[in-house]
Order: C-alpha cells, then sequence, then structure tokens
C-alpha cells in the first residue's frame, strides 16, 4: 500500500502537523492522508509508527479544523467514522450478486475428488490452487462507488442481507475510500468476513460476567451481535477487524480497456494495496492437489497461534478463467471448497445442576454433564450462569446439549437439543436458600442473579480467600484453592487477614507438609506483601472490580486509603469506572468491615503505597499536577498519563503541594481554592500542551 519514499515522506509530514502546522482550506486533506496512514499502519498492519498519543493529538486538530469549516468534511474523513447515534432499523436491501456458501470437505479423499472433477471439467491435468484461513466470523459485502464505501450489508439469505452500512464504517481496518479508479474500476461488491479477535474476545467475556451477565459461546456470535447493535458508538468499541477476501462484481469505468485482474492472488493483491486487511500474506499458492494436502496438515498444526479463530481453510482455484469455466452450482461455486477442521463441538447431556456459592454471594447453577471431549480437553461440568440464560437457552435436566470450548474459552452451552427429548427431561429449580448457610436468597430487579447476603456465610468467606491468594491477585504460590479449603475447615483461616496471622508450624501435622513446604508457604505469604497495589485492590474482590480497573485505581492514588476520601463523582472520572462501579467501590470503602480489614492489612505489613514507576528523568519529573474542568484536545486520562510518562506525579486534591492546576473548560471550585495559593502555576489546556510538547 505504501513504499519506503512514501512512508518517509508520510512521517515527516507527521512531524510538522505535531509541532506547530496548521490547517487550511488547502493543506487539510494532508492532514488526512497522514491520518489514514497511521489507521492503516494501526488497524491493517498492526505495526504503528507513533503513538496512541501523537494519532490523538493530529485527529482533533482535524476535528477541530472540520468543526469550524463544516462545508469542507468529506464523506472519507477519517472524523466520518464516528457513530450516527441510535440507527432505527437495518432496511433490506439485495445483494448485487448472491452470496453462496461453499461446499465442505473434511479429508484428503473429499479433496482428491474434488480436484478429480475440477481437472474433468477443465480438461487439464494439474491445477493451480491457493489455499487460505476460513475466517470464523460474520459475512459480510461491501459495495465501493467511485472510490467510496456507499454500502456495508450481512449475508442474510444469500439474495438479500440487512443494510448495516454505519456500522460497518466503524470498523477502522475497513478504508471509508479506496483508489479503485487507479485501476479502471467504477463500482465494485467486496466480500469478506468480520472478526472479533481471540483477546479481544476474551477481555469481551471478562467484561460481561465481570457484570455479572453471561458470557459469548465464541467470537462468531460475538461479532454477528456486535454488527447488529442498533447504538453505532458502541460498534466501535468492541474493536471489530474486517477481513475481505472476494471480488463478486466490477463495473469498469473504460469498458475498452484490458482486464488486469487474472488470478485470486492478483485479487488478494490488490485489495491489500488498496488498504484492505486481505489474507494476502496468509495466503498459499500451490500447483496440485497434492501440495495442498501437505499445506493444510501444516495449518492446521498453526491454527491456535492465530490471533483469531478459524473454522478451516479455503482452497481455490487461482486461475479466474479457469473459475469461470468451472462455473456453480445454485448452492456453491464450483472453484472453491471449504477443509473444515475438527470442530470444537460436541454433544454431550445434562445430568444434574448443583448451586455454588460465590466470593460476591452469587448463586450460580453449574451444570453436571456427561463426560466429553471438545478441543482436547475432558468436560463434565459447565457453568449455565444464572435463570434467564437457563431460559433463554431452554435447559432441562437430562436434556441433550450442543457445547463448544472456542479459543482459550471456558466451555460454554450453545443449545439445547429439543428434538431429542423423550419426556423424561425436568426443570431446573433453583433453591429459595442458600446451599450452604440456609439464611433466604435475594434477587434485586436489575440483576438476573440470586444471593446470599449473609457475608458471614462460609462459603463467600473462603471463596474471598481463594480469591485473595489467586494468581492473578496476590500470588500467594503454593496457597491454591484446595489448600485454603482445608485449613478453613482446621480453623487455621477464617478470614483475609489471617492469612497472614496464620501460624503455618500448625501446618506439620497435616498430612503432606513437610518442612521445606511450610517454609515455602511461609516465603510465599510474606513476599506477597510487596505485591504492587494494584494486585491488592484486585485481591479484595471489590464487586465490578477487575483487573483493568484495578489498574487504573492504582493509578490514580498514592495509597489505598485514598479511596475511602473519593466521592462518587470523582471515581466516575477515571477511565474504567461507569456509575455501577463507582458505587460498589464507593460502598465498599465506606463499609466498616472493610476498613477494619485494611487496617488490619496494613498492621501485619502489607504494603498498600502506589507502585507506579515514576520516571526520575522525564521533563516533568519532581513537578505535581492536577486536573479541573473540561479539555478539549485530549481525555482528561490521556493527559495525566502523558504527566506519568513525563514523570509528573498527579494530586487528587489542590494544596500547597500542587505545583500545576490544569484548568479546563468550566473549572469550578479546585481553580477558585488554587488561585488563593501564590505557588501553584494555573495552566490553560493550551499551555499544558506546549509544556508537554516542549
Ligand atoms: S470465499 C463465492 N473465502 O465461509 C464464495 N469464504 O461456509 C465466496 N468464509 O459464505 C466465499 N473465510 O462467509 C471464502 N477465505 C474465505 C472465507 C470464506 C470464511 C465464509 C464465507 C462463506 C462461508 C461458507
Amino acid at each position: 500500500m505504501y513504499n519506503q519514499e512514501q512512508i518517509l515522506l508520510l512521517q515527516q509530514d507527521t512531524k510538522e502537523w505535531l509541532n506547530d502546522k496548521s490547517p487550511n482550506e488547502n493543506n487539510i486533506e494532508a492532514l488526512r492522508s497522514v491520518l489514514k496512514f497511521h489507521e492503516y499502519r494501526y488497524y491493517v498492519e498492526t505495526n504503528p509508527l507513533i503513538s496512541d498519543y501523537e494519532y490523538d493529538l493530529l485527529y482533533k486538530k482535524l476535528v477541530l479544523f472540520e468543526q469550524q469549516n463544516p462545508l469542507l468534511i468529506t464523506k472519507d474523513s477519517p472524523t466520518q467514522r464516528v457513530g450516527v447515534g441510535l440507527i432505527k432499523d437495518f432496511p433490506k436491501v439485495q445483494h448485487l450478486v448472491p452470496m453462496l456458501s461453499l461446499e465442505n470437505s473434511y479429508n484428503e479423499e473429499d479433496l482428491l475428488d474434488w480436484d478429480r472433477k475440477a481437472k474433468e471439467l477443465s480438461g487439464l491435468n494439474e491445477i493451480e490452487y491457493t489455499i487460505e484461513p476460513k475466517f470464523d466470523g460474520a459475512s459480510i459485502s461491501l459495495v465501493y462507488e467511485n472510490n467510496v464505501l456507499v454500502r456495508g450489508v450481512t449475508r442474510g439469505d444469500g439474495e438479500t442481507g440487512d443494510d448495516i452500512t454505519p456500522n460497518i464504517r466503524q470498523i477502522k481496518s475497513i478504508p471509508l475510500s479506496a483508489a479503485f479508479s487507479n485501476h479502471n474500476i467504477q463500482q465494485i461488491e467486496i466480500r469478506g468476513e468480520v472478526l472479533m479477535n481471540k483477546s479481544n474476545f476474551k477481555k469481551y467475556n471478562d467484561s460481561l460476567m465481570e457484570e455479572g451477565l453471561p458470557p459469548l459461546a465464541n467470537p462468531r456470535n460475538a461479532a454477528a451481535g456486535s454488527l447488529r447493535i442498533k447504538d453505532t458508538s458502541i460498534v466501535g468499541k468492541r474493536n471489530l477487524e474486517g477481513f475481505l477476501y472476494h471480488v463478486s462484481y466490477i463495473s469498469k469505468t473504460d469498458e475498452n480497456k484490458k482486464e488486469t485482474l487474472h488470478s485470486h492472488s492478483d485479487i488478494l493483491n490488490l485489495l491489500w494495496d488498496l488498504g484492505f486487511k486481505s489474507p494476502k500474506k496468509e495466503m498459499k499458492l500451490v500447483k496440485g492437489i497434492a501440495s495442498v494436502i501437505n499445506e493444510i496438515n501444516a495449518f492446521e498444526k498453526q491454527r491456535d497461534d492465530l490471533p483469531y479463530e478459524i473454522d478451516g481453510l479455503v482452497i481455490k482455484v487461482n486461475d479466474l478463467h479457469l473459475q469461470d469455466q468451472l462455473g456453480m452450482t445454485s448452492h456453491h461455486p464450483r472453484w472453491a471448497i471449504a477443509y473444515k477442521f475438527k470442530a470444537r463441538q460436541a454433544t454431550s447431556q445434562l445430568l444434574s445442576v448443583e448451586f455454588q456459592v460465590g466470593r460476591t454471594g452469587a448463586v450460580t447453577p453449574v451444570a453436571k454433564i456427561q463426560p466429553v471431549q471438545v478441543g482436547g480437553v475432558t468436560v463434565s461440568s459447565i457453568s449455565i450462569h444464572n435463570e434467564e440464560y437457563i431460559k433463554e437457552k431452554q435447559l432441562k435436566i437430562l436434556d441433550h446439549i450442543l457445547i463448544e470450548r472456542s479459543g482459550d474459552v471456558i466451555p460454554q452451552i450453545v443449545k439445547s437439543l429439543i428434538d431429542l427429548r423423550n419426556g423424561s427431561e425436568s426443570d431446573i429449580v433453583f433453591p429459595k436458600t442458600c446451599p450452604v448457610c440456609k439464611d433466604q436468597l435475594f434477587k434485586t430487579e436489575e440483576e438476573a442473579v440470586w444471593r446470599c447476603i449473609n457475608i458471614n456465610c462460609k462459603a463467600q468467606v473462603v471463596e474471598r480467600i481463594i480469591h485473595f491468594v489467586s494468581k492473578d491477585a496476590m500470588d500467594i504460590k503454593s496457597f491454591g484453592e484446595a489448600n485454603v479449603r482445608k485449613f478453613f475447615e482446621l480453623g487455621l483461616l477464617k478470614d483475609i487477614p489471617s492469612v497472614f496471622e496464620m501460624d503455618v508450624h500448625k501446618l506439620n501435622s497435616i498430612e503432606g507438609f513437610g518442612a521445606k513446604s511450610i517454609q515455602n508457604l511461609a516465603i510465599a505469604i510474606e513476599t506477597s506483601k510487596d505485591q504492587p497495589l494494584h494486585r491488592l485492590i484486585y485481591a479484595l474482590g471489590i464487586r465490578y472490580v477487575g483487573e483493568t480497573t484495578a489498574k487504573m485505581l492504582a493509578q490514580h492514588i498514592s495509597h489505598l486509603t485514598d479511596l475511602e476520601s473519593y466521592s462518587e463523582e470523582q471515581l466516575q472520572s477515571i477511565d474504567d469506572v461507569g456509575v455501577k462501579v463507582a458505587k460498589s467501590i464507593f460502598e465498599f470503602f465506606h463499609n466498616a468491615d472493610n476498613i477494619e480489614m485494611i487496617k488490619k492489612l496494613e498492621a501485619l505489613g502489607v504494603k498498600m503505597e502506589s507502585h507506579s514507576i515514576v520516571n526520575k528523568t522525564g521533563s516533568l519529573s519532581g513537578q505535581t499536577f492536577l486536573f479541573t474542568g473540561t479539555l478539549n484536545e485530549m481525555k482528561r486520562s490521556d493527559a495525566e498519563t502523558k504527566v506519568e510518562e513525563l514523570g509528573g506525579k498527579l494530586l487528587s486534591g489542590v494544596s500547597s503541594k500542587l505545583n500545576y492546576l490544569i484548568a479546563g473548560a468550566d473549572a469550578g471550585s479546585k481553580l477558585e481554592k488554587a488561585k488563593k495559593i501564590p505557588s501553584i502555576k494555573i495552566l490553560s489546556e493550551q499551555d499544558f500542551l506546549k509544556l508537554i510538547l516542549k
């Protein structure tokens, strides 16, 4: 897409724009080109050349200019991906060419058969094939007219699909415009797949579970679901990617000019050169079906190393004339075939349901199933989350079920196989009382889960300790879930602080605990006292506070007890912290038992200071900062991160310790207070930008 010379020029331009260059009518398109270049580097090549912060500065320059000159906004400006708000409905539209399916193959014989037929039909002895991933996402069809993306449509029934253009525009790896006209193309229909990669899927599922919502079974459902969201701004946040691999229709600008696309590999190259994420680099070009079979085996071994899910490979005849000659059935082209990998799905039977009490008191139903192998592991129990989930999946005891284990994600039930019922099935009945402490269970209107609200319920206490010592929290090695349960039963543990009070020497009477393991445990407990603050925050098990939020909180404070004085509003100003999370943190730090516990932990030697690395050589080192009011050019959290990157320290209030107050629009009481302290320098947002760009 960009050659070395262009890259160097664009990078030079980038520097000028990052310095003081200001936009005008004549150079604004150059700024857009710079932004499009960096979007391409980030989203298509995943190899950025500038920091997110620098990109944001350039982007804001464009936004500001376009706000002041609305008539100069272009349809393909990088700013035009911004959501259009709520969509009422997705209108049905007809595809220019029907979207066909692919024939499936599962073994060598199927492929040899397919190759034999293709050779017979074409009269050739050997055919050149391409092999590329079969992306496991949601199929889409895009139309570009005069270089501009005019339509994005779901597959639908193959003939007509839903027009989801506003949502497609949110996917940053799909160009809003591309120079098709340089290739004599006036209108083009392109096919591809929208995906959510494995790591984004995991993050998305974690965030659902943190909110008490059931996770999705696979990234395909996540991608397909995201494309149908009616609030476009949410679609943008899902970090979807678009792979484009097929051209189904072209109308030429000049009918008399000769064809330039002769093969499938030409198409992948063209799409790649025009800025699309095509599987050009993943694609293999080989001669003859024997080589295809060799490549398939090599490909399948790499399946787990890919950043996204694939459910197989697609083998295509490379020559476009030969593709035409082979033609298609009403269902699939004869020039392509899918080779399906071993499914990560399996069927089993739901035998019984157990109810487990978690550390927040949530009672979770867990299905015990007939043990079955899925994607290399034996699954014998599977969480069925809550009553609503059971209703939605129509689950009954003794039902036959389809389960899936996608990537690294815990297995999920895809559906109940209702047609296989024989009348012996029974409803799953939720208990009214806690299966452990027998207290009555409660459920609030806004939640789907039933809870045991007795915070002394043994099950909750044990789960809280298990969470506290776990790998992602305080990481106390050799503690482990089984040991926590054992020590609790023996009365050696009673709550979180007791982890540090435990007399480990009493363990020598327990089988399996020799002097060495006791010593190891004692060392692990002692060293965990120095864990970074974000781990301690996460370990406390505050509802809705996952690892990411814990990190955010730790960055904002210098000592854990600082959180006791934060209001809900102050908490909400922290990235990642919404209304619900802020309320939960606020309540946690206003509960006398929790404050008592924190005091006890500190007295026992647990470190509570923020360990965030201070850059002692940065241009802001030794200086303290506080932001107030609204910033226009950048997000407050980005500005704060920048201060820390440059060695500055953030304070949470105005005091004589403060060096700089950055006052954005509508600054209020903090500004008034700062004015009264002569040593504080008050900066506007522009002054601040100058300071950090120096
Ligand atoms: S080619 C005319 N290539 O798999 C046929 N399809 O199960 C054009 N798919 O409907 C399709 N990866 O949505 C093609 N590399 C790939 C693909 C791919 C995924 C999807 C596509 C198709 C479905 C068939």
